[in-house]
């Protein structure tokens, strides 16, 4: 029972390697569309600061040196900076603390990041979804999200923005009058694509103390590998956070990164502008297909397809390319994309040329 419920806890809708030696795919040829993470990365200095990292030794539990470079970044103090091992052990983490916090379910806007869900079950949380009209778009309902949390006050509240698959970016100034309709709830803010995205600057713009901001390293500089996030939070909600988890989950590789990536502005700078750019030539050569995204102002699009799981398989055995079928977001007919680069697009659109054209059967 245990093991079907943490199986289910562990579906991505990525790849992972004995899916493609199932396939016969090797995978050095896989183009991982996946994903969205910044195919630019890692910039020099991250780079330097992983292959100096002193591994030798074990790291500080409380990543106390990290924190405080990070606070001169983020124009706060360290007590505010939690430090993760990827925003995922984050997000699990206030699962579970917020849960024995407070009572009721957890309230989640749905679809979004399934890792908050299987934290959820995992902990034994009970959950209450509103789950976004599909009504053209995916859009949400932060109305609707407010009047549940009054009828049934949730142990916490948890909005991914930009939200997941679709990309859609709610501005800040509507997520902090949402976040003061909650007061005091915590509202667990997910904003793992926010500096990556059109609206990067709403990073900086402050908002009320029970609003917990959770963001991705691990994204931001595309090194999905080191597994690195971070929260902004009030000081007592971080201090319980560390103590609410095994020592050491944050390594040397993790912390070195750390105490360069916020410092990256032109990197991040220039990232935003190319990812910008091929978003819209990505978005216009899906529509030559007759494939229309949903308006994005993130680093990935995504289409309505008939049966997207087929279509990820597909576009995996015969092309080695893998896309996400957005089964795990409750949206069988909904394929995601992550923006790279020109000769990405370029590949990807040859295969869905042949797919789309009946050359090949699925
Ligand atoms: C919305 C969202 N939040 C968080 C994460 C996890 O980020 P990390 O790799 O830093 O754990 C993901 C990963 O795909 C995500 O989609």
């Amino acid at each position: 029972m245990l093991g079907a419920r943490l199986r289910v806890a562990a579906e991505h809708g990525g790849i992972d390697d004995a899916e493609l030696a199932n396939l016969g795919v090797d995978p050095a040829h896989v183009l991982d569309l996946s994903v969205s993470i910044n195919p630019f990365g890692p910039c020099t200095a991250v780079a330097q600061a992983l292959a100096h990292a002193p591994y030798h030794r074990y790291p500080d539990p409380e990543a106390r040196a990290c924190r405080r470079t990070m606070a001169d970044a983020l124009a706060t103090t360290p007590e505010r900076i939690a430090v993760g091992n990827g925003a995922t052990e984050l997000l699990w983490g206030l699962v579970g603390l917020l849960a024995r916090r407070g009572r009721g379910p957890a309230l989640l806007a749905e679809p979004c990041f399934g890792e908050v869900r299987a934290a959820c079950r995992v902990h034994g949380v009970p959950v209450r979804a509103i789950r976004a009209d599909r009504n053209g778009n995916i859009a949400r309902d932060l109305d609707a999200l407010a009047a549940a949390a009054r009828e049934q006050p949730p142990c916490l509240v948890y909005l991914c923005n930009p939200s997941s698959p679709d990309g859609a970016i709610t501005p800040i100034d509507e997520v902090a009058a949402f976040a003061r309709t909650l007061s005091p709830l915590p509202l667990v803010l997910d904003e793992s694509f926010l500096s990556l995205s059109d609206r990067h600057a709403d990073l900086h713009v402050a908002l009320p103390e029970h609003v917990v901001r959770v963001r991705s390293l691990t994204k931001d500089h595309g090194i999905p590998g080191v597994r690195v996030g971070y929260a902004l939070a009030a000081p007592e909600l971080v201090t319980a956070l560390s103590q609410w988890r095994p020592a050491w989950t944050v390594g040397a590789a993790a912390q070195a990164v750390c105490s360069v990536a916020l410092e990256q502005h032109a990197f991040l700078t220039d990232s935003r502008v190319r990812l910008r750019g091929e978003r819209a030539a990505l978005s216009t050569s899906l529509r030559d297909l007759g494939l229309e995204c949903f308006p994005s102002g993130a680093p990935y699009l995504a289409f309505p397809y008939p049966d997207a799981r087929a279509l990820r398989r597909h576009l995996l055995r015969e092309h080695a390319i893998a896309v996400r079928d957005c089964n795990s977001f409750g949206l069988p007919d909904v394929v995601r994309i992550g923006v790279t680069t020109a000769a990405a697009r370029e590949r990807l659109q040859t295969a869905l040329e042949a797919v789309l054209a009946g050359a090949e059967t699925r």
